[in-house]
């Protein structure tokens, strides 16, 4: 059938062990629950047994010990980045994450670095996506955080599609030619060499910062460091109250999170096409040709 919504978000009909499940109770609770064999999930309106919910199919009512509804949900990639993610740091949110993935190119197999961890929520989002053939490479400067992190991506199942690095990235990363680098750091600016050396020759790169001053920053040291195709942009999510007869926005909305920057890793060099190198080759042979024949 099928693997764990962790590692392989493919189509889903049936609770399996290892699956992170959603139980959401009659008065709109939530209980995120990892499957386990004899395990039980505890909550406000009576306890729910894992082997209920092993082997069947989600989308249900079941009842708790207490004969309260729980609905059983495949939870999203937005549910689990907003809601299971314990927040040590600030995270990257779901609108942001969503950008990213598309503007690194992020797809199964590919070899992705990203810093710092710091609470894993950007980590987890990448790694559903490269799974289960790709590797994100995650750094972190502090081991705390670093632990926070393990423990959430543990929880939803994708820590096989992760190297956990404890550094500061000013020591540069181990890995080169990787297709993708994201950087949600303080000052980014200062790592552009390090990425460079990092990313292969027209890899993605990309970054995000709260103020405009850090935009600046970045926008320099990446003319300095030879990248290209630079992009700024911000975004915005309005939610709507989704009543039939009274259709219209929420009263509040998030103001501001970050500015991403993105940019492709180039070569300046410019390259003659292989067919002009032949030609220059082929001249080059000729002439030596040339002075065999005359000596
Ligand atoms: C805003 S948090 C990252 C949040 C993360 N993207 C998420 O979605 O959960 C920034 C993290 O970068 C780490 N950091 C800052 N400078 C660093 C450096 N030079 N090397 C490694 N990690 C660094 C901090 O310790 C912090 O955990």
């Amino acid at each position: 059938m099928v693997k764990t919504f962790g590692a392989a978000p493919l189509s889903h009909t049936i609770a399996q062990v290892n699956d992170t499940v959603l139980l959401v109770s009659e008065d709109g609770k939530r209980f995120y629950t990892r499957l386990q064999p004899n395990h039980r999930q505890h909550t406000h309106q009576g306890i729910i047994d894992h082997n209920d919910l092993i082997d069947q199919p989600l989308g249900r009512k079941i009842l708790s010990t207490t004969g309260h509804d729980y609905l059983v949900l495949e939870p999203s990639l937005d549910e689990l980045m907003r809601e299971v993610v314990k927040r040590q740091t600030q995270i990257i949110y779901p609108k942001e994450a969503g950008r990213i993935i598309f503007k690194l190119n992020i797809y199964p197999g590919r070899r992705v670095i990203e810093a710092g961890t710091g609470s894993g929520a950007l980590t987890l989002a990448l790694a559903r996506l490269v799974a289960p053939t790709g590797k994100i490479y995650s750094y972190e400067a502090r081991p705390d955080l670093q632990s926070n992190a393990r423990a959430n991506l543990q929880k939803v199942g994708v820590l096989d599609s992760v190297e956990l690095k404890l550094r500061n990235i000013a020591d540069g990363f181990d890995e080169t030619e990787v297709d993708s680098l994201f950087l949600d750091v303080k000052e980014p600016w200062r790592y552009l060499p390090q990425a460079k050396a990092a990313l292969k020759v027209g890899g993605f790169f990309g970054a995000i910062v709260p103020t405009t001053n850090q935009v600046s920053e970045l926008l320099l040291a990446l003319k300095i460091n030879e990248f290209d195709g630079v992009e700024v942009e911000e975004n915005f999510i309005r939610g709507y109250k989704a009543v039939p007869g009274r259709l219209r926005p929420q009263d509040v909305m998030v103001g501001h999170t970050g500015y991403l920057i993105f940019a492709r890793n180039i070569l300046l060099d410019i390259q003659p096409p292989a067919r002009q190198r032949k030609r220059s080759w082929q001249v080059s042979q000729d002439a030596e040709d040339d002075l065999a024949a005359e000596a």
